[in-house]
């Protein structure tokens, strides 16, 4: 049977790769907020992997919460305007919050999320994401930690999709030009 990862042209990380690297930021993470409560955010659905494996490579005490958000209208993103469709469960006040996200692409979600999420007087807002696509910005955001900025090509894998497919590959990639045709 065809395996789904015959779709990917070329791997941009690999498994091993992200692991290693997450790794890394959850320790520079850890040292940051050494002696505070930290609170990290994901944003549905491409940051679920990240989360799932940054939280776990953390040797501290972590909460986790969760927000999704859409692009209002019909879904470009240019308008910079975000609509809230799952808000956290968690009042941030007085809290350090570190949103993660799987990649910053125009940067309007997370421009727009940390200026939502700074408006809620928590003590500390940061963003970390694995990737950044620094050819594609069109909003500035300030990024304390990040993976990797990559060239500003499609990617998809480990939670990012096309379609809604290949979110569930283990490495990240571009995508094979018959995936299109
Ligand atoms: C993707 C990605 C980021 C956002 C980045 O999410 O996961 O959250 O876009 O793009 P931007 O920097 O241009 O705003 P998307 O809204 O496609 O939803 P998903 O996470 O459910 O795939
Ligand atoms: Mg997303």
């Amino acid at each position: 049977a065809a395996d789904v990862s015959d779709d990917l042209l070329h791997v941009l990380y690999t498994e091993a790769q992200i692991q290693d690297r997450i790794k890394e930021m959850a320790a520079d993470i850890e040292r940051d907020y050494e002696g505070k409560e930290l609170l990290i955010v994901g944003i549905l659905r491409g940051a679920v992997m990240v989360m799932a494996d940054m939280a776990r490579s953390f040797h501290r005490h972590v909460e986790m919460d969760w927000m999704a958000v859409s692009s209002y209208g019909s879904g470009t993103k240019s308008s910079g305007v975000v609509r809230i469709l799952k808000d956290l469960d968690t009042d941030i006040s007085g809290r350090h919050v570190v949103i993660v996200d799987e990649i910053i692409d125009t940067g309007l979600t997370l421009s727009w999320l940390t200026s939502n999420l700074s408006s809620r007087n928590p003590a500390s807002v940061e963003i970390a994401t694995l990737l950044r696509k620094p050819e594609a910005l069109q909003m500035p955001v300030d990024v304390k930690y990040v993976g990797w900025d990559i060239p500003n090509e499609f990617v998809v894998g480990y939670g990012l999709d096309y379609r809604e497919r290949y979110r569930n590959l283990r490495d990240i990639g571009t995508l094979a030009p018959h995936v299109y045709s």
